[in-house]
């Protein structure tokens, strides 16, 4: 075995603190901005759509990439290293989410992860699953690719008439309403990327039996949201690490609650060392799973991967724990708070999102009278160098995402400029 030093040498891999650049304030918002190499000539209420990457995460990625172009095999080769860096991986996920680390399955995105979950939840033959009109279509389509695979039974229900004036009371009588002893798992979204709704999931998961599994797709809370999963009482929390996190493109993560798990199947091998090494010896592995692997490993896809993104994911969480999920989210909500209040005062403006900071995070869906959002978006970019976007869902919204990087003043433009559309 080659030693450590000369594993470097060869490799071009040395072990990193953590976001260790003593140029990063956390505290100040604009050291937080400095950190991301942003176009300085617009202004961005879109970051949260595909990440853009913070500095320590750009060198992370830019180091393990070398590193692997120089000598992949060798780089692969030093299992300890490899271990090491997924090991890291999720030591800092499971910090940031105050989870067990074997809690936690790495995955590519929001989407691999629902369509692993809900392709592999166990269900007996009359079981079904409840999900709702709001969600994206990765939900969807995984639920509507599992009915096909397995004939499972999947039925959509609504939870709110008008997104502006939902109420807890009204999203919890609608699930209580459609619980029926044959669900088995309510599938829902956090953040609803249609309208700006954040569902009550704690008062949902109060509301369940304890045999329904409540699954989210937490991706538009993620990193814009504090409560961490335990406290937010899902049984498993799906989400992508790209948006609102600005981690590495690429990644995502699946939380199960501990005693949850037992209730999927993995579809794609994974490559834990656990898994392979019995493979390796001609062991047949029990049908009930590997004992000593956790459920959350054998669910993290394996084959190889864009490495260098998912190594860096350490310090796409770390850089978030510095800054403090509690502050992020307090700056998220006030930006948010502003300029849907901005916007309340604008004649021509209908506000979709609920103004309550109990039921909204950072997204904000509106319309303009009598112009499309496809033009109000195109206009925005056209004459104030604001990105915006469309909500991507059968009825369109124009849809602005203030994240931790703008700015107050930021927001004020952009209602300055809703108005002039
Ligand atoms: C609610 C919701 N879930 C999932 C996704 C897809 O996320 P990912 O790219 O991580 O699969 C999106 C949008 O991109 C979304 O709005």
């Amino acid at each position: 075995m080659q030693s450590a030093a000369a594993g470097v040498a060869a490799t071009g891999f040395a072990p990193r603190a953590l976001a260790s650049d003593a140029s990063f304030d956390p505290r100040s918002w604009t050291s937080v901005r400095a950190q991301f190499a942003l176009d300085p000539h617009v202004t961005n209420f879109a970051t949260f759509l595909l990440a853009p990457h913070p500095r320590p995460v750009r060198d992370a990625i830019a180091q393990h990439a070398r590193s692997l172009d120089r000598d992949s095999k060798r780089y692969l080769d030093r299992q300890e290293d490899m271990g090491a860096a997924e090991q890291r991986v999720r030591s800092a996920a499971a910090r940031y989410l105050k989870v067990g680390a074997d809690e936690l399955a790495l995955t590519d995105s929001t989407t691999m992860g629902l369509g692993l979950l809900y392709g592999g939840l166990r269900l007996d033959e009359d079981d079904e699953i409840v999900t709702t009109t709001h969600d994206f279509f990765s939900t969807h389509e995984a639920l509507r690719l599992r009915a096909l695979r397995t004939g499972a039974h999947v039925r959509k229900i609504r939870l709110y008439a008008n997104a502006r004036t939902a109420s807890v009371d009204e999203i919890v009588s609608a699930v209580r309403r459609a619980i029926t002893p044959k669900t088995r798992a309510l599938a829902v979204t956090w953040v609803h990327s249609s309208t700006g709704v954040k569902l009550p999931i704690r008062a949902i998961a109060d509301a369940l039996p304890a045999r329904v599994l409540l699954c989210v797709d937490g991706v538009h809370g993620f990193g814009a949201e504090a409560t961490p999963p335990q406290e937010l009482g899902c049984d498993f929390l799906v989400s992508g690490c790209h948006k609102w996190l600005f981690g590495p493109r690429g990644t995502g993560v699946i939380w199960g609650r501990a005693d949850a798990w037992s209730a999927v199947t993995p579809t794609i091998p994974t490559f834990d060392g656990r898994a392979i090494r019995p493979w390796l010896e001609g062991v047949a592995p029990p049908p009930a799973g590997i004992p000593d692997l956790p459920r959350a490993v054998a669910m993290t896809p394996g084959g190889f991967h864009t490495f260098e993104h998912r190594w860096a994911l350490a310090e796409a969480f770390e850089f978030r724990r510095r800054i403090g999920p509690t502050r992020a989210a307090a700056r998220t909500h006030a930006l948010a708070q502003r300029l849907k209040k901005g916007l309340a005062e604008l004649n021509r403006v209908r506000l979709v999102t609920p103004q309550s900071t109990a039921l909204s995070a950072g997204l904000v869906c509106f319309e303009v009278d009598g112009t499309s959002p496809f033009d109000v978006v195109d206009r925005l970019y056209a004459r104030s160098r604001i990105v915006a976007s469309v909500t991507p869902y059968s009825t369109p919204y124009v849809r602005l995402g203030p994240s931790i990087l703008n700015t107050p003043s930021e927001v004020d433009h952009a209602v300055r400029a809703v108005a002039s559309v």
